[in-house]
């Protein structure tokens, strides 16, 4: 007699708190289309993230400045189109959380109705929690996001550690617990030491997903293209790359190359 599977329950802000309470890790990965976002809700991620690494990954752009609104509405849509289980989330980009808090929900507006999207990410500490206020007010879900924030790169000066002294280290711990009292339901912790991580993950109550942030986190995030080895630059140091996509697939495509050359393929009718 065959069991059919337990029906996979949706996954809410409130599945992943429990997650936290009970100590068990949450998953979060990115995806930008639903080809992608459908791969990854049906393998059992909890959390698909339409990030705006989608400058970088899919767009070609150096960085994730350059992606607009307009971008992420499209290409959330397109992942909404794939995800049934996960909680789709969507990231504010560049400037667009820091104008005016009026002008911040107007855009995490066009993100849930026109995209989709079940959540925002906004980076940053402290400077916008008037937006995520008046946006957690009007409804929507917001994801904090603190440490090394690529939309402040040219700030920052780099893609580095961010809090290894104590002043910085300080200041990150405050933003967490104003990004709390703002009422973020989660915080993205990237590239900070794993002791920070920790004390953050275990002074805050809600919960904390590390990304080159060690062991400590609630829950980890990856760009899911860097894990299955597809991206186009090399990943970062902490990704534990779990395939060679790309690799495999030019494998696959340079077969069918010599295949059409020799005349092989597409072979005899
Ligand atoms: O843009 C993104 O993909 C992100 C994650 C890597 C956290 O912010």
């Amino acid at each position: 007699m065959s069991v059919s599977p337990k029906p996979r329950p949706k996954v809410r802000t409130l599945t992943l708190l429990k997650k936290k309470r009970s100590g068990e890790k949450i998953t979060m990965l990115t995806a930008y289309d639903a080809l992608w976002s459908s791969m990854l809700d049906e393998a059992g991620v909890d959390v698909v993230l339409v990030g705006d690494s989608l400058g970088n990954v899919i767009l070609g752009h150096r960085d994730t400045i350059p992606v607009t609104l307009d971008d992420m509405v499209h290409h959330c849509a397109a992942a909404r189109r794939g995800v049934e289980h996960a909680l789709l989330a969507a990231d504010m980009p560049f400037v667009t959380a820091r104008l005016s808090p009026d002008e911040a929900l107007r855009n995490a507006a066009r993100l849930v109705q026109r995209g989709g999207a079940e959540a925002v990410k906004i980076e940053g500490g402290r400077e916008v929690v008037p937006a995520i206020e008046h946006i957690v007010e009007s409804g929507i879900p917001v994801i904090g996001h603190l440490g090394l924030i690529p939309q402040s790169i040219h700030q920052l000066g780099g893609y580095r550690v961010q809090g290894k002294d104590d002043r910085t280290a300080e200041g990150l711990r405050t933003d967490a617990q104003a990004l709390v009292d703002a009422g973020v339901f989660m915080i993205v912790l990237e590239m900070i030491p794993p002791h920070l991580a920790e004390e953050i993950t275990k002074a805050v109550p809600v919960p904390t997903i590390g990304i080159g942030a060690g062991p400590h986190c609630d829950g980890q995030v990856l760009v899911s293209h860097d894990l299955v080895g597809l991206s186009r630059q090399p990943p970062p140091s902490f990704v534990k790359q779990y395939a060679t996509l790309r690799l495999d697939a030019q494998k696959a495509v340079r077969r069918w190359l010599a295949d059409v050359e020799k005349g092989a393929f597409p072979g005899k009718v």
